[in-house]
């Protein structure tokens, strides 16, 4: 039997996943649009704790200001109804026509400027219904031919408008960071900061780098050949894991965004483990909220939509079930002492020893069996098989 998924497990979901309708390149929408008030609801009764949103999720774009405070009224009365949170808000500067050649970083300036009004805008709702984190998915700041844009000034530009953002959320005093989302192509050919390590790079060059993190995406770092669990496991360390994104893909090819543990279900089981017990006292790594960003695939009715929601959470909780079984299993207490894993944790100098210790120390170096150490096996696979056998639940 699958957990049931409570308030507490902190999961949380993007209007735009239960919304999608299945409209693709190739093919027209195969279910209804939903309400973003009986979303809300859905979500609650299946045991979600928040919603997240594009601007133009909530509210069409264009609407009116009348018709946009209309909307913003009936979604905040379905939060109180169902006391659903809002953790993060994002603005949606891709679907737009305008938006042909990016936002922050489109050759045009007006668009730019026009872009960065957008995002001021929605920051002030983000503020308002009280989330702690801004993601930016820049899915149209890139390009499709090296000849037409400037790669080193977009960069400038993708700079001057994450500072302006965070100079803004300062002064208003909002409690409010920003996260980066990283993804190496689709919509446009080349994406810029296209994985976790070129944006946690570009974080380091702004004008507040605290208060801009990272919102990887499973699929987006798969989608590049890239180990999802060694870029979380880097953002942690960095303490630039503001927000996480989770789905599925299987291997490179097109973002398939699907439930989350439909993919590689090895990796996402090291995930769950690392997110849940990854931290330096053994406790959680990351507390933040369990965001899924998955498209219920277009062969699915509306039963299908909810149906793959809950299934999102109920892999979770399973993978976080697996994951702490194989953690309290002392066998594999056994394999990790002998594949040496905690050993890592160790310094490889000893206390106050630098260069010149290490040099004298003969052990070390001339005295050191590097043939016996050579011969000897790491047992990883041992270890491996363990994880496997937990993940099946033969363990
Ligand atoms: C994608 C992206 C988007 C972003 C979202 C947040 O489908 O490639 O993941 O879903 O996460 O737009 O801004
Ligand atoms: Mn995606
Ligand atoms: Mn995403």
């Amino acid at each position: 039997m699958a957990p049931r998924p409570t308030p507490a497990d902190k999961f949380s979901f993007g209007l735009w996943t239960v919304g999608w309708q299945g409209r693709d390149p190739f093919g027209h929408a195969t279910r209804e649009a939903l309400d973003p008030v009986e979303s809300v609801h859905r979500l609650a009764e299946l045991g979600a704790y928040g919603v997240t949103f594009h601007d133009d999720d909530l509210v069409p774009f264009g609407a009116d200001a009348a018709t946009r405070d209309a909307q913003i009224a009936r979604f905040r009365k379905a939060l109180d109804e169902t006391g659903i949170v809002v953790p993060m808000v994002t603005t949606d500067l891709f679907q737009q026509p305008v938006f042909k050649d990016g936002g922050f970083t489109s050759n045009d300036r007006d668009v730019r400027r026009y872009a960065l009004r957008k995002v001021l805008r929605n920051i002030d709702l983000a503020a308002e219904l009280g989330a702690r984190t801004f993601v930016m998915w820049g899915g149209r700041e890139g390009g499709e031919y090296d000849v037409a844009k400037d790669v080193q000034a977009a960069l400038e530009r993708y700079r001057e408008a994450v500072d302006l953002l965070c100079q803004y959320v300062i002064d208003r005093g909002y409690d409010l960071r920003f996260a980066l989302e990283p993804k190496p192509n689709e919509p446009r050919g080349d994406i810029l900061l296209p994985t976790v390590g070129h944006a946690i790079a570009f974080i380091s060059t702004l004008a507040h780098p605290d208060r801009v993190g990272v919102n990887p995406e499973v699929g987006h770092e798969q989608m590049a050949g890239l180990n999802f669990v060694h870029g979380i496991a880097q953002a942690l360390w960095q303490g630039k894991l503001f927000h996480i994104d989770l789905n599925g893909q299987r291997g490179i090819k097109f973002d398939q965004d699907l439930v989350f543990g439909h993919g590689d279900l090895l990796n996402a089981f090291a995930l769950v483990d690392l997110l849940e017990h990854g931290g330096p006292g053994g406790g959680p790594a990351y507390d933040g909220p369990r965001h899924f960003d998955y498209k219920p695939s277009r062969t699915e009715d509306l039963d299908g939509v909810w149906a793959s929601a809950a299934a999102n959470m109920s892999t979770y909780l399973l993978l976080k079930e697996r994951a702490a079984a194989f953690r309290a299993d002392p066998e594999v207490a056994e394999a990790l002492a002998a594949s040496k894993v905690s050993e890592l944790a160790v310094p490889t100098l000893g206390d106050g020893e630098g260069y010149t210790e290490l040099l004298a120390d003969t052990s070390a170096f001339e005295e050191f069996d590097v043939e016996a150490t050579a011969a000897r096996g790491f047992g990883f696979v041992r270890l491996n098989q363990l994880a496997v056998e937990h993940v099946l639940g033969a363990r």
